[in-house]
């Protein structure tokens, strides 16, 4: 296939180009810089220079291209959100992004969608002990701060599934790990002891960078049109245990412990690390999408990690 490939120079993105071009596909990549277009022509892919935010730049740059499918993997994230409003550009990239890229699958004559959500769609809380599956509220606004979000992610997959002509799919991948940057700086936090554990700790449930650029593929390829995959590994831990074992594959010493209620100043992250516990099944994928995670466990793909250090 033909694909567009939005966020082709993120963390999703830098892992999926080159699996995209050794199945045999073609990848359009899009990025905002010069320096984007160069990873990009290295890395296999034909570079594309436009903002997707910017409808008549994206269009313009794309005026002539033929595709088969746009993959939309654009977050703004590059710092880690710790604050709501951290995640204000990102819900715009999901709402008005999403909105441009499908102007732009129309432009291209791309008939497949395949879009970037991500699991704590289903909501910060506890969700018990139970597997949450696909068929769970999604993206529901319940009068909290997280309101804001939780449309974000409706508008994304709302227009995906109810574009007349596309066949959109939603990945709601778990919490990303593996040679990227939001782990790169975990590990440098434990090292200096600034990462610390929470007592009590929620649940997450975690997918190697990898993993999920594989699943991407997977769907791309196989996926059916309408539908959300829930893409986490077999084993969802305590966030405790999960920067336990970042520290550990850093070769750092064990995280120090705080009360949970310190983390209140730090809204978002209080939510993530202490009041969610979620364990995501990934089930449908697996069934689905003939994929599965080479690392079953953050356990796995983190000593992984560990052993690829000089
Ligand atoms: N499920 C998860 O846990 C999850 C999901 C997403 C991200 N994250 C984390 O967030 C951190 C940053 O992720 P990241 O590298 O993907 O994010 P990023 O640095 O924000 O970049 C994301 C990609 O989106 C593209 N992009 C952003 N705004 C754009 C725009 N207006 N027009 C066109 N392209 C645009 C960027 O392209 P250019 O800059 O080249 O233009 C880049 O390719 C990582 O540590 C990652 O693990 C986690």
């Amino acid at each position: 296939m033909r694909v567009v490939l939005a966020g082709a120079t993120g963390t999703v993105g830098s892992a999926l180009v080159p699996m995209l071009v050794e199945a045999g596909h073609s990848v359009l990549g899009l990025t905002r810089s010069s320096g984007g277009a160069a990873k990009l022509t290295a890395a296999g892919a034909t570079p594309v220079l436009a903002d997707v935010l910017d409808e008549d730049a994206l269009l313009g740059a794309l005026n002539g291209q033929r595709a088969d499918a746009v993959l939309h993997e654009a977050t703004a994230l590059t710092r880690t959100p710790m604050l709501h409003r951290h995640l204000h550009p990102t819900n715009e990239l999901r709402d008005a992004g999403t909105r441009n890229l499908l102007r732009a699958a129309e432009l291209v004559g791309a008939t497949r969608f395949v879009t970037q959500s991500f699991f704590l769609g289903y909501g910060y809380r506890d969700h018990g002990d139970r597997p949450v599956t696909e068929d769970s509220p999604f993206a529901r606004p319940d009068g909290s701060p997280f309101d804001v979000h939780m449309r974000s992610m409706r508008s994304n997959e709302d227009q995906v599934f109810g574009t007349p002509g596309i066949e959109g799919i939603s990945l709601r991948y778990g919490l990303f790990y593996g040679p990227e940057v939001s782990t790169r700086k975990l590990m440098d936090l434990a090292r200096k002891r600034m990462m610390p554990v929470t007592d009590p700790s929620g649940v997450t449930s975690p997918i190697h960078i990898d993993d999920a650029a594989a699943a991407t593929v997977a769907a791309l390829e196989r996926g059916r049109a309408g539908q959300a995959y829930n893409i986490a590994d077999d084993h969802p831990v305590g966030f405790a245990e999960y920067v336990r074992a970042v520290a550990s594959a850093a070769g750092a010493p064990a995280p120090p412990r705080v009360p949970a209620w310190l983390l209140r100043a730090v809204p978002y992250l209080h939510a993530l690390m202490v009041g969610t516990r979620i364990r995501l099944s990934n089930e449908k994928a697996k069934r689905e999408l003939d994929w599965a995670p080479r690392f079953p466990s953050c356990h796995d793909g983190l000593a992984a990690l560990a052993v690829r250090k000089p």
